[in-house]
């Protein structure tokens, strides 16, 4: 990942804000998400499990841990972080889990995207800014990436037999 593609303190504190926005509606949001997702990628419902409400909830606090993790200043940094506390650690693991266990297709990262993207704009309406839309879509490439990274290193890890 270039340095270019990391998130800036900028763009990370327009994520801390939108999510306070989310927060109040992050249920409605999760809705629109998953309904989105299954009008546009039916093929998809199958991969999910048959109670849709504990896997809003999961998605929801999982954006929230990540807008906590960015509400970080420099100056916080400490060397003794938790690994469950760690964003890095987490979103890999995210990854691994997505591929070793939900087997999701490696091509669905785009459509997921755009559906995430449409239902903050739809539940947020105007107060989703354009800025706003920017610093969720770059963060969407940087958790792309490292759960890629993640399922990459179990395919690593498979390669020389080593069973998960
Ligand atoms: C930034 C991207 C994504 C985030 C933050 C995310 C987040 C999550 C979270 C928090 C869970 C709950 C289970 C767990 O923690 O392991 C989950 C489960 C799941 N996600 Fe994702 N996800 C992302 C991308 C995707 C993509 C691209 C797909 C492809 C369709 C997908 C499909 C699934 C499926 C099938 C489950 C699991 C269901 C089960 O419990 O069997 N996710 N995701």
């Amino acid at each position: 990942m270039s340095e270019r593609a990391l998130l800036t303190a900028e763009e990370k504190q327009m994520i801390v804000r939108s999510y306070r926005l989310i927060a109040p509606i992050s249920e409605t949001v999760g809705d629109l998400f998953y309904r989105r997702l299954f009008e546009t990628q039916p093929q998809y419902r199958t991969l999910f499990p048959d109670d849709m409400g504990k896997q809003k909830r999961k998605l929801m606090a999982m954006l929230a841990f990540i807008a906590k993790c960015l509400d970080w200043a420099e100056g916080q940094w400490r060397q003794d972080v938790r690994p469950d506390e760690d964003l890095f650690l987490v979103v890999l693991a995210l990854g691994r889990r997505h591929h070793v266990l939900y087997k999701i297709p490696d091509d669905s990262y785009d459509t997921v995207r755009a559906s995430l993207l449409w239902a903050l704009e739809q539940g947020l309406g105007e107060a989703f800014t354009k800025d706003f839309r920017r610093a969720w879509d770059k963060l969407y490439n940087v958790l792309a990436t490292s759960m890629q990274l993640g399922a990459k290193s179990s395919r690593i890890k498979a390669e020389f037999g080593y069973v998960e």
